[in-house]
């Protein structure tokens, strides 16, 4: 089990990157954001995807288990927050953006309510199989009908290296988010930007965009 508190206490975080993600920037027009709507962003991190949506105008809310990331997040971006505690959560509130601090597992509807449109980057794909399941049924269970998702995974042979980040396939994608509509964007092998996995014998590194929707 990833041990994520200490990650972030490591500064061991190599799955941050200091730039919007560009499939969000390629993508993120299928999610027909308006000005003030609002993103779910899962297992968020410090990520400056966050940021992004705030420059559009999105509204955000996050959740995420460590508050050296969320802290991180607000004082790197000269965001100015308040803190209050609140049953399970720290929860952490800027102009336009939230982030809860604690475990996902503790969110509930009411949380989320405003939510149209998830972000998923690096959250799915950070669990192992049996979390993967409990991740995707809780998300079905907590965000409004007819929420759309963006969703980013890779897919890879698993057996060559573990996980994070899991591999995950079309064909789990489909079947985690049965109470979805799923359409795959784009898939694509990208084994040639993938040191880490060439020296491990991998033949592939298939990194995949969906487009859900809460049915
Ligand atoms: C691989 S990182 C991805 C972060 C972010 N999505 C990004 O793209 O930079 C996974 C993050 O999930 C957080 N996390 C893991 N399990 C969690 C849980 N049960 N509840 C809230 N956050 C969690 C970790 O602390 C870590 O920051």
């Amino acid at each position: 089990m990833t041990d994520w508190l200490q990650h972030w206490k490591d500064d061991a975080t190599f799955w941050h990157m200091d730039t919007t993600n560009t499939k969000l920037l390629e993508f993120g027009a299928c999610l027909a954001l308006q000005k003030g709507d609002t993103v779910f962003v899962p297992l968020c991190g410090k990520s400056q995807d966050m940021r992004y949506f705030l420059e559009q105008q999105y509204k955000v809310i996050g959740i995420e288990l460590s508050s050296l990331a969320v802290e991180a997040f607000f004082t790197e971006n000269n965001i100015e927050y308040s803190m209050q505690k609140v049953e399970k959560f720290s929860i952490y509130d800027a102009q336009d953006i939230r982030i809860f601090c604690g475990d996902y597992f503790d969110l509930d509807a009411t949380h989320l309510n405003a939510v149209r449109v998830v972000y998923d980057r690096g959250s799915l794909i950070a669990l192992p199989a049996d979390l993967r399941v409990r991740y995707a049924q809780h998300l079905h269970a907590i965000i409004p009908s007819g929420c759309q998702m963006l969703l980013l995974t890779r897919n890879y042979p698993q057996s060559k290296i573990s996980g994070p980040p899991y591999a995950v396939s079309e064909a789990e994608v489909v079947q985690l988010f049965k109470g979805f509509k799923c359409k795959q964007l784009e898939c694509f092998d990208d084994i040639q930007n993938e040191p880490k996995y060439q020296q491990v014998g991998a033949d592939f590194v298939e990194k995949a965009v969906y487009n859900l929707q809460k049915i």
